[in-house]
C-alpha cells in the first residue's frame, strides 16, 4: 500500500458536514416545511401560515405568532446542534416537543437561500440571511412578535438533491400532507397552507379534535368514524377508526400520533385491522386517526432522521392494545357475530300461538312458484349441519345434508331473519343502535320529510335517531348496526324512499310494513362475498325464524335438491 493513495481521515468542514446532515433531513420541500411548522409550533404559535411557490422549489416562507427570538438566540438557533428544546441527553426522554436535535434551521440554510425574520414581544426585530450556509448579513428587521422564515431555490447548491424532486404538483402535495398531519395533531393551532397563491388548507385556531379531523378529511369521510377510546396498561388509545360498512379498497387514511406526535407504523395500522375481525370485507382498508398515549419512558421518538418513526417498550403490548381498542370502539359491531346480534324469537314467538299474533299468513298470502326445482316446504329444518358451507355466484349459501343438496338465497334469509327481529324491536325493545360521532345531514324531498314526519318513532325504534335541521334537510344522530357491513345512510334513504312512494301500501299493518322495507334494504345484498362464519350464523339464525323457506316478498329463501332428484337424473333410479 502506498501512502500517496492512501485515504486520510479528516474533520469535515461545517459546511459540508451541514449538507450531508440536511440530505437526512430535508429530503424534499415538504420535509423543510414539516421542520419548520413543527418550530413554529414548539414556540408556542396560535397560527401559522406557509406559502409555497412552485412546490416550495422556487420559496417556502412559514410565519407564525409564537415567541421569537432576541439577536443573540437567532444567530445561534442557525448554528449546527443548537438548541432552546433540551439541555442533557436525560432530556430526550420525555421530551415534548417536536424539535431537540438543534438540526433543521441550519441544514435548511445549507441547501437554501434563507432569510429568518424574528422578534419577541415589544422589542425590536432582527432578520438573518444565509446563502448555502454562509451567514451573509444580520440587521434590523420589522415585524410583531413571532418569526418567518423564508427559504428560496432550495437545493440551489446540491443539484443532486435538486434532480430527484418530482413534479410541482406532486410536491405541492406533498407539503399539503405534511402540513394536515400537523394540523390533525395540534387541532388547537390555526394553519394556512397557499400554494402559487391557491389556499390548499385553511383552519382556524382553537378546533377541538372532532372538528379538526372534519375540516382537515373532509365531512364526508369524518361523518363514517366511530370515536374510539381504551386504556390498558401503560397504554391510552384516543382517537376515531371508520365504520367497516363505510370502508373501501382505495382512498382510505391513516393517522397515528404517540403523545400528539405524528408517525407511522405498518404493523400497528395492522393490528389496527385485526381488531375489525371478520367486519370487514375482503380488501377493504379502515381509516384510522389513533392517538397513543404513553409514558414517556415507554418510547424513543430519536430514532430516525426524520423522526417519521418511533420506537416503543412494549411492542406487542401495544399491538395487543390498538387491536382491543378497536374491537372496543366498533362495540356490539365486533363482539357480536359477524352478521350481528339479535335476540333469539322469545318463546312464546316458536310455538302456534305465538305466530298467531302476527298475522304472516295475511302478509305474504301464496307463495311464488317460480319454478324451483322443489320448494322445502314443510321439510324440518336441516339443523344441525356440520357439514360444509359453499357461496354460490356470492349470492347463495349451499350445503349438503342426507336428504340432498340444499341451497340458501342470502339476502331473503338475512330479510327473513331482520324481519322477525324488527318487528320485535318495533313492538317495544328498541334496536341497538350507534351514535354517530358527526351527524349525517341528508336533503329529503317533500314526500319523504312528511314519510320521516309520519314515522319518526317507528324509525327510531328500529335505531335511526333522526331530527328536522330546516329546510329540507334532517340529520341522523344514530343509525342501526344489522350487520357490520351495513351503509346506514343508503338504507335510510332507500327505507323513507320506499315510505313515501307509498310500497307496501296495500298492507293494512303498518309494522309489519315498516319491518319488511328496513328488513329487505337492511340485509346483506346478493353478491356479496361471506365467509364461512358469517354464513354459518345467517343459518343458524335463519332455522330460528318462524317461517324459514320463504322470505317477506314471498320468494323462495330455500330450494332443495332431493338426492333422489339427483339419483334419478344420473340414472342410478
Ligand atoms: N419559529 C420559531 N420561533 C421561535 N424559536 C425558533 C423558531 N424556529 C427555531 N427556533 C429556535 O431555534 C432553535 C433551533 O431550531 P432547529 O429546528 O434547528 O432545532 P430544534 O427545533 O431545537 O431541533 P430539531 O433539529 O430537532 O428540529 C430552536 O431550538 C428554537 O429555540
Ligand atoms: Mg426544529
Amino acid at each position: 500500500m502506498t501512502s500517496a493513495t492512501h485515504p486520510r481521515v479528516r474533520v469535515l468542514p461545517d459546511a459540508v458536514a451541514d449538507q450531508i446532515a440536511a440530505g437526512e433531513v430535508v429530503e424534499r420541500p415538504a420535509s423543510a416545511v414539516k421542520e419548520l411548522v413543527e418550530n413554529a409550533i414548539d414556540a408556542g404559535a396560535t397560527q401559522v401560515r406557509v406559502v409555497i411557490e412552485h412546490g416550495g422549489k422556487t420559496l417556502i416562507e412559514v410565519s407564525d405568532d409564537g415567541w421569537g427570538m432576541d439577536r443573540e438566540n437567532a444567530i445561534l438557533a442557525l448554528e449546527r446542534h443548537a438548541t432552546s428544546k433540551i439541555a442533557t441527553a436525560g432530556d430526550l426522554v420525555g421530551v415534548a416537543t417536536f424539535g431537540f436535535r438543534g438540526e433543521a434551521l441550519p441544514a435548511i440554510a445549507s441547501v437554501s437561500r434563507l432569510t429568518l425574520l424574528t422578534a419577541e414581544a415589544d422589542h425590536e426585530a432582527t432578520e438573518i440571511e444565509v446563502n448555502g450556509g454562509r451567514m451573509d448579513r444580520v440587521a434590523d428587521g420589522a415585524r410583531r412578535r413571532g418569526t418567518t422564515v423564508t427559504a428560496r431555490a432550495l437545493f440551489f447548491n446540491t443539484p443532486a438533491r435538486r434532480k430527484f424532486l418530482r413534479s410541482v404538483g406532486s410536491e405541492t402535495r406533498a407539503v399539503g400532507e405534511a402540513v394536515a398531519t400537523l394540523a390533525l395533531a395540534h387541532p388547537e393551532v390555526g394553519f394556512e397552507v397557499l400554494a402559487d397563491g391557491q389556499t390548499r388548507l385553511a383552519v382556524p385556531p382553537g378546533q377541538s379534535r372532532v372538528e379538526r379531523v372534519a375540516a382537515v378529511w373532509g365531512r364526508d369521510l369524518a361523518g363514517t368514524l366511530l370515536p374510539v377510546r381504551f386504556a390498558a396498561g401503560a397504554f391510552a388509545i384516543e382517537g376515531f377508526i371508520q365504520r367497516p360498512g363505510d370502508a373501501r379498497p382505495t382512498g382510505r387514511r391513516i393517522q397515528f400520533f404517540v403523545n400528539s406526535r405524528p408517525f407511522r407504523d405498518a404493523f400497528l395500522v395492522r393490528a389496527a385491522e385485526a381488531g375489525y375481525r371478520s367486519a370487514l370485507a375482503p380488501g377493504d382498508r379502515p381509516s384510522l386517526l389513533l392517538d397513543i398515549r404513553v409514558p414517556a419512558v415507554e418510547v424513543d421518538v430519536n430514532v430516525h432522521p426524520a423522526k417519521l418513526e418511533v420506537r416503543f417498550r412494549d411492542r406487542i403490548g401495544l399491538e395487543r392494545t390498538i387491536e382491543d381498542a378497536v374491537r372496543h370502539g366498533l362495540g356490539d359491531l365486533a363482539a357480536a357475530p359477524p352478521l350481528g346480534e339479535w335476540r333469539p324469537l322469545p318463546a312464546d314467538r316458536l310455538g302456534p300461538a305465538g305466530l298467531s299474533s302476527v298475522p304472516l299468513d295475511d302478509l305474504f298470502g301464496e307463495p311464488a312458484s317460480d319454478g324451483a326445482p322443489c320448494s322445502m316446504e314443510g321439510a324440518p329444518a336441516p339443523e344441525p349441519f356440520a357439514a360444509h358451507l359453499w357461496q354460490l355466484f356470492d349470492t347463495y349459501i349451499a350445503f349438503e345434508t342426507t336428504a340432498g343438496l340444499i341451497m340458501v338465497d342470502q339476502h331473503s334469509a338475512h330479510e327473513r331473519v331482520l324481519y322477525e327481529a324488527v318487528l320485535d324491536q318495533l313492538r317495544g325493545r328498541s334496536a341497538p343502535s350507534q351514535r354517530l360521532l358527526l351527524p349525517i345531514t341528508l336533503e329529503l324531498n317533500d314526500e319523504e320529510l312528511d314519510a320521516v314526519e309520519l314515522h319518526r318513532e317507528a324509525l327510531e325504534r328500529i335505531g335511526f335517531e333522526v331530527a328536522p335541521f330546516g329546510g329540507r334537510s334532517v340529520v341522523l344522530h344514530a343509525v342501526p348496526v344489522p350487520h357490520p357491513r351495513f351503509d346506514a345512510t343508503r338504507c335510510f334513504r332507500e327505507v323513507v324512499a320506499d315510505l313515501a312512494g307509498g310500497r307496501f301500501a296495500a298492507w293494512s299493518n303498518r309494522l309489519e310494513r315498516f319491518a319488511a322495507t328496513f328488513a329487505c334494504r337492511a340485509a346483506v345484498m346478493a353478491g356479496t362475498e361471506l365467509e364461512e362464519t358469517e354464513m354459518r350464523e345467517l343459518l343458524r339464525r335463519l332455522f330460528r325464524t318462524a317461517l324459514p323457506p320463504h322470505d317477506v316478498h314471498g320468494r323462495a329463501t330455500i330450494v332443495q335438491l332431493p338426492r333422489e332428484e339427483l339419483e334419478r337424473r344420473f340414472g342410478r333410479r
